[in-house]
């Protein structure tokens, strides 16, 4: 019986998009669908990982015995949901696409359509990777980045700025690539490198990121 490749490693995803109320029957949100984490949660468990699979609302659930599904809705659910783990684990993985802003307050009854014009007034979320990054010890962090222009340095900068060992960068230019589809285009860095890849499903692309990753906590 060969000893899996991430046998003994506890590995905790964010996945989906958050929720922020706005009133009890709405909130702000996206179009995540959680494939990509949910696709990183199974395969890290086919290696033998022990997953805490973290996910805003999503219709996907999770089929292996080894992965943990915790799901919660906002992005400061969210984020303490992962500080009672954090010191456990081994790799953190951020596939989450949180709401960068929430409501300042949330209206106790359904707001009613009385005037012709409306705000919100939104306020910052919580960085929950950048969080993490700030907290690290002997974490191995790995976050997404989805950019529209000057990609290449904007997702390098947030490996610095976040304080992450690799990034994976999922272009919108590239057709098929991104949140709703089952295919993605990734480009991984580490602080040292540069890795790209074809486009695939994300079955294969959790494959890949999941490689890279124990390539590196090898070394
Ligand atoms: O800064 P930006 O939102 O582009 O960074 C994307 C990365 O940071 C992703 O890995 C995402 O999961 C994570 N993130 C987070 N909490 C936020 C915003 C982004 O964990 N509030």
């Amino acid at each position: 019986n060969q000893k899996k490749s991430l046998q003994g490693k506890t590995i905790l995803i964010t996945a989906g998009p958050t929720y922020e109320a706005i009133d009890p029957v709405r909130f702000i949100g996206n179009h995540s669908s959680g494939k990509m984490g949910f696709s990183l949660a199974e395969e890290a468990a086919k290696r033998g990982a022990k997953v805490i699979l973290i996910s805003g609302p999503s219709s996907l659930k999770p089929n292996h015995e080894n992965v943990e599904l915790h799901q919660v809705t906002s992005a400061k659910e969210m984020l303490n949901k992962v500080f009672e783990f954090y010191e456990t684990i081994d790799i953190g993985i951020a596939s989450a696409a949180v709401a960068d802003y929430a409501p300042k307050v949330v209206a106790s009854e359904k707001i009613k359509k009385n005037e012709d014009s409306f705000s919100i007034e939104l306020i910052k979320n919580p960085d929950i990777l950048k969080t993490m990054g700030e907290k690290k010890s002997h974490q191995f962090l790995v976050g997404f980045a989805l950019e529209t222009q000057n990609e290449e340095e904007n997702a390098k900068g947030k490996l610095a700025k976040k304080n992450l060992d690799m990034i994976v960068l999922n272009s919108l230019r590239d057709e098929g690539a991104g949140f709703k589809n089952d295919t993605n285009k990734i480009k991984i860095f580490t602080k040292t490198e540069k890795l790209e890849f074809d486009l695939k499903s994300k079955e294969n692309v959790a494959k890949d990121i999941l490689d890279c990753i124990e390539t590196q906590i090898l070394k």
